[in-house]
């Protein structure tokens, strides 16, 4: 009995210094380098020829994990020609990291092995849930902010973590509902769930200004309240304003209001790597790289002034 008692004792011996291991992994997997990963676009299928012939003035790409989460075929043989010039970093739609779904063990395999022929910089996807009882509803849904819903996700974050091997980046959703037990605001929670996991957050600066138009809040509020230092990545894109609402449609060039917050934004997280996104009404390469040489005076400016 005694034996056994001492074995358990050393193999949770082993899982906890494996633990240990794993999260100074972690941790060292968030270095200053990424940091100076600079300006991204997302990889996009229309422009696959144009990034090989041309080499665009592109610091890395976004790739979209479940574009390449079969094995072979084009999107595969593309990937890999365009990795070999530039760095990657993979952000996926489908982990539901909110739902009451168990998490899916089959796609996590998948995404893994994918980091794995590819070595991302990181693995990002989307604070939300996507469906549930089986179910994907393929759309990015708000989760209810309470201390309960918090436990949860932290929970399954560190699932996830301790599976891949690294931190988890997380991106605040845009949105057109609320719930009415939401007890806390959308940053509190955002904030609650970086934390408690030990993960790192993808700001979507367009998503916080079309949630604000959306629900009314201040933009600002919401991003000077986030744990800065956990930002990793910064999204722009463009949306359609419908007046007394927006939609978060990526199919427009990025408006002066979102590239005001953006300025701002970097005053308060400091240079951090920033991608543009686009998904409908995709321009042609050169368009959408002049829209990032903006992204790059903007942040030239103020990180001067930072400085
Ligand atoms: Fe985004």
């Amino acid at each position: 009995m005694r034996r056994t008692r001492e074995r358990r004792v050393s193999a949770l011996g082993s899982i906890v210094a494996f633990r240990s291991k794993l999260h100074a992994s972690h941790r060292s997997k968030m270095t200053p380098h990424d940091r100076r990963l600079g300006f991204g676009l997302g990889l996009r299928a229309p422009h696959y020829e144009a990034i090989l012939d041309s080499s665009p003035a592109v610091d890395w790409f976004e790739v979209l994990t479940e574009n390449y989460l079969v094995a072979g075929g084009k999107p595969l043989h593309y990937l890999e020609r365009i990795r070999a010039r530039y760095p990657m970093v993979m952000h996926g739609v489908s982990l539901s990291i909110g739902s009451t779904d168990p998490l899916d063990r089959d796609y996590l395999e998948r995404l893994k092995a994918l980091a794995h022929r590819i070595e991302p910089q990181w693995i990002s996807d989307h604070l939300c849930w996507t469906g549930v009882g089986g179910h994907n509803f393929h759309d990015l849904m708000p989760l209810p902010y309470d201390d309960a819903v918090i436990r949860h996700v932290v929970e399954r974050v560190q699932r996830v973590q301790d599976f891949l091997g690294r931190r988890l980046v997380l991106e605040n959703v845009s949105s057109y509902l609320q719930y009415r037990h939401s007890d806390m605001p959308e940053w509190e929670f955002i904030a609650a769930v970086a934390n408690g996991a030990d993960c790192g957050l993808l700001l979507d600066v367009n998503n916080v200004y079309v949630s604000a138009a959306n629900h009314g809040f201040d933009p600002l509020q919401y991003i000077e309240a986030l744990p800065h230092a956990r930002v990793r990545q910064i999204h722009l894109a463009g949306h359609r304003n419908h007046g007394d609402y927006i939609i978060d449609s990526h199919d427009q060039p990025i408006v002066d209001g979102v590239w005001q917050l953006y300025a701002r934004t970097l005053e308060l997280v400091g240079d951090v790597p920033t991608m543009i996104e686009r998904d409908d009404d995709i321009p042609p390469l050169d368009e959408l790289v002049a829209e990032l040489a903006r992204a790059r005076a903007v942040a030239d400016c103020v990180l001067e002034t930072r400085a």
